[in-house]
């Protein structure tokens, strides 16, 4: 293993083939990549950091170090690489505090919760000259990248139209903790920024937004049900549907079976419609005219073979890769994080003002 340099290696000083990765919040997320990392020969859990005595409980098992603060760990352990899994708005504080002590940093969605903190980490980033990876995990599964591919081929012609459903119920304990009853706890920030991120990675950047929002199944101040209407830069438009107060399977996490602790549905929650085939997800079901084209001739529907793959895995693949300087390019930067952020704050700006939003340029 290479040495861990006191100070801040430079790009071309990349630490070797297993780095020492910390990971900072040890709540949902970050057990998951524990468990992930744990799987894995080349790379090694450096350290563990929560703040909190219960959370620390569950580390005992862990034979790593496990720190209460972020700074103390950072300046005792000087890993090469951690993952920032904590709450929202401290990602930019964590992360630029890694890029300080020369830890590259896989910052968990949303890269920040304001475009402002967003420019922060970016300029950090840009500073201390380190990768950083937002985890818009979705992006690693295989699913998606056959999607964009499909997307690419043209086989579709030119994408016109696309639907995007996430209806689910989260059940009335999630409601416990209070911050998820109030403004910016809700389906939008949590949930629909992954199929936003979503359609912007199959369809590219978006114009503008309208949407409303409700609150009409449990009244809280946050909302549970919203919808939204995106127009991309290419001239396509996408609705989109979220809820997290209904009794429906038609959402990505159920669909795709990505994660093992939501149970499987052999169905599809996202639609995409081009002027010569269309596309549905995660089923790679393309469907399109084999003769005459209109909408009295029969479609065919082609299946592609579904390439099952923990995107998590592959997303700490990448990450271990950014970091030895194998591969250079993230698949989520921070930049493009940005983006899809300006787009998720957006709907929820349509919705409360009842206008139009039109995103930067
Ligand atoms: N990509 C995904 O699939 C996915 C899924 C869930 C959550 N997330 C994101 O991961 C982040 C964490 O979500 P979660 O569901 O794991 O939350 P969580 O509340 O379960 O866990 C967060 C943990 O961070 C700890 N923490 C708080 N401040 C800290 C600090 N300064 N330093 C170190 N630890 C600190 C908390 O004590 C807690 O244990 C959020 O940004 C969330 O949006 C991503």
């Amino acid at each position: 293993m290479t040495p861990t340099p006191a100070t801040p290696p430079s790009p071309t000083d990349r630490p070797a083939q297993r780095p020492r990765i910390a990971v900072i919040g040890a709540g949902a997320i970050g057990r998951m990549h524990i468990g992930h990392m744990a799987q894995r020969t080349d790379m090694t859990l450096a350290a563990v950091v929560e703040p909190t005595p219960a959370g620390r409980l569950w580390t005992e098992s862990l034979a790593v170090p496990v720190f209460a603060d972020h700074l103390a760990m950072l300046e005792a352990v000087r890993p090469d690489a951690a993952i920032v899994a904590t709450p929202n708005a401290t990602h930019v504080d964590v992360a630029i505090d890694c890029l300080r002590h020369g830890a590259a940093a896989l910052v968990e969605k949303p890269v920040a919760d304001t475009l402002d903190e967003a420019r922060r980490l970016l300029a950090a980033e840009q500073e201390y000259g380190l990768p950083v990876l937002v985890g818009h995990h979705r992006r690693h599964n295989p699913i998606l990248r056959r999607a964009r591919d499909i997307v690419a081929s043209g086989r579709l012609g030119t994408v016109l139209s696309a639907t995007a459903l996430a209806t689910f119920l989260k059940p009335d304990s999630y409601f416990d903790m209070a911050w998820r009853r109030q403004a910016g706890g809700g389906p939008v920030l949590i949930n629909l920024i992954h199929d936003i991120d979503l359609l912007r990675f199959l369809m590219g950047d978006i114009q503008s937004i309208q949407a409303f929002s409700a609150n009409t199944a449990r009244g809280f101040e946050v909302e549970d049900t919203a919808a939204a209407i995106l127009r991309f830069k290419s001239g396509a438009l996408a609705t989109l549907s979220v809820s997290d107060a209904t009794t429906a399977p038609w959402n990505w996490d159920l669909a795709s079976g990505e994660a093992e602790h939501y149970p499987r549905q052999s169905i599809n929650s996202h639609y995409i419609s081009g002027t010569h085939g269309s596309l549905t997800l995660p089923q790679l079901e393309v469907w399109s005219y084999p003769g005459a084209r209109g909408w009295h001739d029969p479609l065919t529907q082609e299946r592609s073979a579904l390439h099952r793959g923990d995107p998590y895995q592959e997303q700490l693949r990448h990450f271990r890769a950014l970091v030895t300087g194998e591969e250079n390019q993230p698949v989520c930067s921070v930049q493009d994080a940005m983006r899809t952020l300006e787009a998720t704050l957006a709907v929820r700006t349509a919705a409360l003002t009842g206008q139009l939003v039109s995103l930067a340029a």
